[in-house]
């Protein structure tokens, strides 16, 4: 939530700063998109600029105005202590118009430092939480004039969540920044430095990154990098080179980032799988920092995440009970963390998460941690802080999702999760070194199946264009299915803002069946063929809510005669025959993308950022 760029030069080249800052922002729209603005240090002083709603709107002001500047600051923001209004936006100015800053997260001692304030006759112009963070910081500069120093004596003052980075008017040849619980990392360049809260801010100009540990300051300047901690001892960053390039951060020849991602899909699994076995075809997870007699000893594990994430670790509960005989629970985040959890040394907790900066999954890590669990991060952002704070990480290689409704990274995610069921399988020898074998066969197959099911994209496109007045639908599904239904409904919520539920078919007549009446389009997830009974389960499904008058929009198998006998063929979503029945979701969830992600473009709206949301949730 919240962009942040930061950039500082050793040459004053005309509008650099200003265009590689607005760049920088437009790569991080996807984190927030409420307002954005830019301070650059021009003269000795503060050139500031902001403007509610998208990018676009600061652009069109920032366009004409010519900068010699050559460090500078900017923000796209997700609002929350305030709303979206020119005046909440960052960066917010020092009351005496010497230092401008740019914040994410939250200041939870806001009103304790802004009353310190009032006493000084300091008022906010503003209604944030962020405001108050740049008084102080000017007060802190006027005892001793080094605007590094004085970041760190405030970052020891403040509580909650910030990343923080300010620049100076009294001096255009540093940038200062510092971070809790909240991302940040470090770009370097030629002659260049930057600060982003992801790489995407500075992909554009150089590759070469490093991150930053909890709870450090940290100062750049054109040709150099400083950190410490809070207390004041030095420490450094990790260098990493960022392994995706600006076409990967870009839209290529697609409308919109969903639909590239969407199309990304077989290539994110394919890239997930990749490099997993030695030459003796035995799985080998060399990122994993875990031990394998730890491993052995596991006897529960919990996986914890939240939306998308948490709908992937629900159909990898279903493989890894399956293969592992090792009780699975999936917990939201938010949920697990505030609750007096029984796990321990043997509980190994699965934390998934696409960006690795979600907050509520990253407090559940540390809470389970803090209660003698083993956490292994499923990530799919290189360096980020769930990464860096779990004791072994698996890697989603998705590459960079910027659409905020989360796409490849779900199937990627699944991967990742069936891999690490193989694994741990093999590690404790409960299925044979054969089935291991098969099964990551089947699992190669997958990205080829992907593209077959995307091949059909036009015909589930009409269909949603045909249904583009739906009030209301709904979405059945049956064992690894079920939690297909749940995603298929969180997509069109969150991007066609229709309601729409996701249910297990079995718990239709509980309770949701009363829902059903003449018309209302009901999504099904049918099983494979192969699984005669949960199959002839859900065909007995569609045949009550079809009793009760609803439009059936099946998703089946091509050689599913059963359904066709219940079902019109072109209300039929058909993917290929044959697919691993664990691994249906990798092709029944796409045309769910496909449908949610028409609906809402029919709709009018902006398939990319929907509104209210933002990518990358750093707060709780
Ligand atoms: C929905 C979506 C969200 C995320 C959730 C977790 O399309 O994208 O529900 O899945 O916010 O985010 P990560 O995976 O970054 O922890």
């Amino acid at each position: 939530m919240c962009g942040i760029v930061g950039y500082v030069a050793s040459e004053n080249i005309s509008d650099k700063a200003r265009d590689v800052i607005i760049e920088g922002l437009a790569r991080l729209e996807y984190r927030g998109y409420d307002s954005a603005g830019i301070a650059l240090v021009e003269d000795s002083s503060i050139y500031c600029q902001k403007k509610e709603g998208r990018l676009d709107n600061l652009r069109s002001i920032i366009s004409s105005h010519s900068s010699s500047a050559r460090a500078g600051i900017g923000h796209t923001r997700w609002a929350t202590h305030g709303g979206p209004t020119d005046e909440n936006a960052h960066p917010h100015v020092s009351f005496d118009k010497r230092v401008a800053l740019v914040h994410n997260g939250i200041i939870e001692n806001y009103k304790d430092l802004a009353n310190e304030l009032a006493q000084k006759n300091i008022l906010s112009l503003s209604e944030t939480d962020s405001e108050v963070a740049v008084h102080h910081l000017a007060l802190e500069l006027e005892k001793d004039n080094d605007l590094f120093e004085a970041m760190r004596r405030l970052a020891c003052k403040l509580e909650g969540s910030f990343t923080l980075v300010a620049i100076d008017s009294h001096n255009d040849g540093e940038i200062v920044a510092a971070r809790r619980n909240s991302p940040l990392v470090v770009g370097i360049g030629e002659g260049a430095y930057y600060l982003g809260s992801d790489v995407a801010a500075f992909v554009g100009e150089t590759r070469k990154a490093l991150e930053l540990g909890q709870d450090t300051v940290v100062r750049i300047t054109p040709t150099d990098v400083d950190v410490v901690k809070f207390d004041g001892s030095k420490t450094q960053g990790t260098p990493f080179e960022v392994d995706w390039d600006l076409d990967a951060a870009g839209k290529g020849n697609f409308d919109t980032f969903m639909d590239k991602e969407i199309h990304e899909e077989p290539a994110a699994v394919r890239k997930t799988l990749t490099s997993r076995v030695d030459s003796a075809n035995r799985l080998v997870l060399d990122e994993l920092r875990i031990d394998e007699s730890l491993l052995r000893e596991v006897n529960r594990i919990i996986v914890v995440a939240c939306g998308t994430a948490s709908y992937a670790g629900h159909v990898a509960k279903y493989a890894l009970e399956q293969w592992c005989r090792i009780p699975v629970e999936v917990e939201l985040a938010h949920e697990f963390r505030y609750r007096e959890c029984i796990v321990n040394e043997k509980t190994l907790v699965v934390a998934i998460s696409q960006s690795g900066e979600t907050m509520d999954t990253l407090m559940a890590i540390r809470h389970a941690r803090e209660n003698s669990s083993k956490v292994l991060a499923i990530v799919n952002t290189y360096g980020s802080t769930i990464a860096r704070e779990s004791d072994a990480v698996l890697y989603t290689h998705a590459g960079p999702e910027v659409a905020v409704a989360s796409t490849k990274a779900f199937v990627a995610q699944i991967t990742a999760c069936y891999i690490l069921g193989l694994y741990l399988a093999q590690v404790r020898e409960c299925v044979s070194s054969e089935t291991i074998t098969n099964t990551l066969e089947e699992l190669n197959k997958m990205p080829g199946r992907i593209e077959d099911v995307l091949a059909c994209e036009d015909a589930v496109r009409s269909l949603a264009r045909s249904m583009a007045d739906v009030q209301s639908v709904l979405f059945l599904g049956r064992h690894v299915g079920f939690p297909v239904a749940l995603e298929g409904a969180l997509k069109l919520k969150e991007l066609a803002y229709i309601h729409a539920e996701g249910f297990a078919a079995g718990e239709l007549k509980h309770g949701p069946i009363a829902l059903v009446e003449e018309d209302m389009p009901i999504f099904v997830i049918v099983p494979p063929v192969s699984e005669d009974v949960i199959h002839s389960k859900v065909i007995s499904n569609v045949q009550e809510v079809r009793a009760r008058g609803a439009r059936v929009i099946a998703v089946a198998e091509e050689n599913d005669l059963a359904v066709g006998n219940f079902v019109d063929e072109e209300y039929i979503v058909r993917v290929p025959s044959g697919v691993h029945a664990l691994m249906m979701p990798l092709v029944t969830v796409i045309p769910l993308q496909i449908f949610a992600c028409e609906l809402a473009r029919v709709k009018g709206y902006d398939v990319d950022k929907p509104r209210n949301l933002a990518k990358s949730v750093t707060v709780e």
